[in-house]
């Protein structure tokens, strides 16, 4: 009893105080460690919210106000070579898939204002350069397409008066407007002038008015886009980096007849919301699109330089029919009829035209389509489906296929004899793929250092955190066990009979230890 009492009295003499000092720093760093272990993801998410944030002068800013990319649009324009048996003799048509016509794009934001609510708004620029080296034709190439203009105006004479539908045939017959047009590549995708646009211009109610007198699939696109677009730089909600706020002023569109169809918080697809997982939708918007695409995680690839990404691709049912998929029926404000599954009606986005977007080679839809026209091969997904990779940590888009194809649903009208042969048809006239094929190495680096870094940081923090920890501990559990041994065989020694523990045999008087 008394000897213990000593005991105690001396372990927390000031030398064993000082060890005791030493075991619990060392299961503070331990504790360190665990706390590293648990909340590093979360320090390490903070610090690249804080560096993807569009702020004026940030890295991430300029790559988005002016990206180091290359990006490329693709077009493939289906020829049709029998015209005149098709309109004449009721033939199928037959068409030939030409292409690609390869443009190279330069993109840059313009006119840059941030306001004050955590968004930012600008003009898209966007410059088109013809690359003959990667083309396999001209832009001079002509090609034999339906008359979109004209067909656009008998479809929606449809139900139009009788004697209304015969003018119409006659000003046709005068102006020698005929339902297929011979044109070139380029000025089918950025302007001919068209006669019955030109006459609309001059004879149509000045608020009725189409804007232009030219038709082109991609009429006015070169250059700075006039529509101001108004997104969140993620300053004030990270999880709405990328996303728009507003297009032109408007906070959703006004076609459609649910508050889910008319969203259009999407992105433009080059930046996204960081920390994706793989069930994210992500969702990208596009003014032609005429709605927000959603996206959902299909695989994950090795992207630029190796860094992983995740492949988001629309899901199967996204342009589905309504029994296949009833979330598109406020997609479908006029119907039934609906488009058929597999197509998408832009028509209210494109001054009432038929037309029908769907996947190049009518992938997804039913195959009586592609097969209604000879000549378009079978749709292989890996080369007509719709993709963006995404680096998920950081959403940043590293490589992306955009692939549409534009159709124009024709309609038998009788009256106008210059279709009365034409059947009910959904005409397939180009398909193009826009994207990226990778970044540049200055992206893919910061990038790869996101991915690579943090998990070994971690580990290598925590690591040496529990080895400090660990072996402090022991050094200082070793002393006291050691020193307390020590004291116990010190003060038992005088009157012990027994042998000496050999191990405290040649410890020499006194409490300093040896170090
Ligand atoms: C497109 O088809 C027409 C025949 O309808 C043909 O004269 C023309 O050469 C074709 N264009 C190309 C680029 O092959
Ligand atoms: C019209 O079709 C018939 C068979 O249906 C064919 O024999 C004839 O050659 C075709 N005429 C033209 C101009 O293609
Ligand atoms: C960014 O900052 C620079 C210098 O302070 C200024 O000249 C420029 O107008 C700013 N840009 C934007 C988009 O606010
Ligand atoms: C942020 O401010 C801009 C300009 O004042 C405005 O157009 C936009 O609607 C605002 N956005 C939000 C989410 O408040
Ligand atoms: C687009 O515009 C640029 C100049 O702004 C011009 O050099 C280029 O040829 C144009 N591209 C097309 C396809 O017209
Ligand atoms: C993803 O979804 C599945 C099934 O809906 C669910 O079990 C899982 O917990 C989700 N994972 C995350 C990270 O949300
Ligand atoms: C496309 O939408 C327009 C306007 O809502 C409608 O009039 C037309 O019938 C639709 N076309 C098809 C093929 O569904
Ligand atoms: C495709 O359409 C045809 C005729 O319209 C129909 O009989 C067939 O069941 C459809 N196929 C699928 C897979 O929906």
């Amino acid at each position: 009893m008394k000897g213990r009492e000593k005991l105690c009295a001396k372990l927390s003499s000031a030398f064993l105080r000082k060890w005791w000092f030493v075991v619990a720093a060392s299961v503070g760093i331990i504790l360190f460690g665990v706390i590293v272990i648990i909340f590093f993801s979360s320090w390490v998410n903070l610090v690249i919210n804080h560096e993807v944030t569009l702020r004026n002068g940030s890295q991430s800013f300029g790559w988005w106000a002016k990206p180091p990319v290359v990006p490329m649009i693709k077009v493939y324009i289906y020829n049709v070579t029998n015209a005149d048996e098709f309109l004449n003799n009721g033939s199928k048509p037959v068409v030939d898939e030409l292409g690609p016509y390869v443009y190279v794009e330069k993109w840059e934001k313009k006119n840059i204002k941030f306001h004050d609510n955590g968004t930012v708004s600008f003009n898209q620029e966007k410059i088109y350069t013809f690359d003959e080296s990667l083309s396999a034709g001209l832009e001079d190439d002509v090609v034999v397409v339906p008359n979109i203009p004209m067909l656009s105006a008998t479809s929606q004479s449809k139900h139009a008066a009788r004697f209304l539908r015969l003018a119409m045939a006659s000003i046709m017959d005068i102006l020698k407007i005929k339902p297929f047009v011979e044109v070139s590549v380029g000025q089918l995708l950025w302007g001919y002038e068209d006669p019955l646009l030109k006459l609309a211009k001059d004879v149509v109610p000045k608020e009725q008015k189409l804007p232009y007198e030219e038709f082109g699939l991609m009429y006015n696109k070169n250059g700075t886009s006039k529509d101001t677009v108004t997104l969140f730089t993620g300053a004030a909600d990270i999880t709405k980096y990328g996303l728009i706020d507003k297009f032109n002023g408007q906070s959703h569109l006004t076609h459609y007849t649910s508050d889910k169809c008319n969203s259009l918080m999407g992105s433009d697809g080059s930046i996204f919301p960081p920390h994706l997982t793989k069930n994210s939708t992500i969702y990208v918007y596009d003014k032609d699109l005429c709605r927000i695409l959603p996206l959902v995680y299909e695989k994950t690839v090795k992207g630029s330089d190796d860094i992983p990404a995740f492949r988001f691709t629309p899901p199967l049912n996204v342009f589905g029919d309504v029994d296949e998929n009833p979330e598109n029926l406020c997609f479908c404000p006029h119907g039934p009829p609906c488009a058929p599954s597999g197509f998408f009606n832009v028509s209210l986005c494109q001054y009432d035209s038929p037309i029908l977007l769907s996947f190049p080679h009518f992938y997804l839809a039913n195959d009586s389509y592609r097969t209604a026209l000879d000549g378009i091969t079978p749709p292989e997904p890996e080369k007509h489906k719709f993709y963006i990779d995404v680096q998920p940590v950081m959403g940043t888009a590293m490589s992306a296929k955009a692939r549409v194809q534009i159709n124009l649903a024709v309609s038998q009208v009788v009256d106008i004899k210059q279709v009365a042969t034409f059947p009910d048809i959904i005409f397939p006239i180009m398909w193009f793929e826009e994207g990226l094929d990778g970044l540049p190495k200055e992206m893919t680096g910061l990038m790869g250092l996101a991915t690579t870094v943090p998990p070994i940081a971690r580990a290598a923090l925590a690591g040496v955190l529990f080895v400090m920890g660990a072996v402090l501990l022991l050094i200082a559990v070793w002393r006291l066990v050691r020193g307390a041994n020590r004291l116990s065989s010190l003060h038992l020694a005088p009157g012990h009979v027994g042998p000496p523990t050999n191990k405290n045999k040649d410890v020499p008087m006194g409490n300093v230890p040896r170090n």
